[in-house]
């Protein structure tokens, strides 16, 4: 390792590695019967939570750069950066359930009973992940009647809750959006020409079901019916009163302007200045995704183990876990603009006033 002044820097030592190496004890050991995979079991716990402490570095670094009202276009690359260091992490994560799946149940047995009532469920940095990127108390699936920090020990709870009523990292990226200078469009009607091209979009589904000759008359009236709904979401999307009826009803959690902010990035993507935005859209929706393949992955896993089994921590063990996969989601809207997307060909072409004005300064 390299010098430092006059101190000789030493591998073992910098890494602290006497006391990383030394912080793995067997509870099967204590009890006079080492169970081997318990070692196995530890160390992987160790490991996903030496990453969950990067995975709070970059996060704590990627909000920081979006704290100023001005958010430099630089910044906004930077922070795509940060996520998408976290992104790569969370693909590793997901990889190191292999490595946990070579246990066998029977294996895992050994010493199952010794770990109760300790659970995963009370990892405090999987939770402050979870509360920094803007997860809400209403956006968890409970199991019993208790929240999910009621099985922190008091000093935990103390900084997770603390965490879950601070500005998130969604909250930071609803407000630049809600600020981008991308909707304004001057004298130009851009969502009136939107909507022709939705509804152009929509009468030729509409045409196309009716002439599915292999569909019988009840799936046509369904098929159309489904279509009137899919109207009267963009209709949502294009008139903000109908858009906060909704919002009010939980469909939507960012206001009218942040949505279709996200919206137009992802229309006009191709256009220079926004090819940052849509990767920081992308990689949110990234972050999100990989948190769900995790879980599901997590679920499975705990099949094998567990089957029916409920788990140390009290919970209906795969079942919860499966269902909280389906559930718990952070950037719901921004997977939701897709369903507002429409071919490239239909997209309104902006006049050049209008490209001329977006500024390379998102303010
Ligand atoms: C044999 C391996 C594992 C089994 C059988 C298992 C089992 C479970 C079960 C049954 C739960 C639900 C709560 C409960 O009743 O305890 C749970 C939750 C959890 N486990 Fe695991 N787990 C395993 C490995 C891991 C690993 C390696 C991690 C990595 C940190 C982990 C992290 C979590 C987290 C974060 C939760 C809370 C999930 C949520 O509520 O959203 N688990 N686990």
């Amino acid at each position: 390792m390299s010098d430092s002044g006059n101190r000789q820097v030493y591998y073992h030592d910098y890494l602290q590695l006497d006391r990383l190496l030394d912080c793995q004890e067997l509870e099967s050991t204590k009890a006079g019967r080492t169970a081997h995979d318990e070692m196995l079991f530890i160390i992987v716990h160790q490991a996903y939570e030496i990453w969950f402490k990067q995975v709070l570095w970059e996060l704590d670094a990627a909000a920081r750069l979006f704290d100023s009202d001005v958010v430099e276009e630089r910044d906004v690359g930077r922070a795509v950066r940060h996520l998408e260091r976290i992104v790569e992490i969370q693909r590793v994560t997901i990889q190191q359930i292999d490595i946990l799946e070579t246990m066998t149940p029977l294996d895992f047995l050994d010493f199952r009973d010794f770990l109760i009532p300790a659970s995963g469920f009370q990892s405090v940095q999987f939770r402050l992940i979870e509360n920094k990127l803007g997860m809400r108390p209403e956006d968890r699936l409970n199991f019993g009647s208790s929240k999910y920090s009621a099985r922190l020990r008091q000093d935990h709870r103390k900084v997770v809750e603390e965490v879950e009523v601070s500005t998130s990292l969604f909250d930071r990226i609803a407000l630049w959006l809600d600020r981008t200078p991308f909707l304004r469009f001057g004298n130009y009607d851009f969502w009136s020409a939107y909507r022709g091209a939705v509804d152009e979009m929509l009468d030729h589904d509409a045409e196309a079901i009716s002439g599915n000759s292999t569909l019988s008359p009840e799936q046509i009236e369904r098929q159309l019916d489904g279509l009137a709904t899919t109207r009267k979401q963009f209709e949502a999307v294009t008139r903000e009163s109908d858009y906060e009826k909704l919002r009010a009803e939980g469909h939507f959690r960012m206001s009218h302007r942040a949505f279709t902010a996200a919206l137009l990035v992802n229309l006009y993507r191709d256009e220079p200045i926004l090819h940052v935005p849509f990767r920081l859209l992308q990689v949110l929706v990234d972050i999100d995704e990989n948190f769900s393949t995790w879980r599901y992955r997590h679920a499975l896993m705990v099949l094998r183990m567990l089957g029916a089994k409920i788990g140390t921590g009290g919970s209906s063990g795969h079942d919860y876990l499966r269902r909280v996969a389906d559930h718990n989601k952070v950037f719901r809207d921004l997977f939701r603009v897709s369903t507002f997307l429409i071919p490239r060909s239909a997209i309104p072409v902006l006049p050049e006033g209008v490209r001329a004005t977006m500024g390379f300064r998102y303010s």
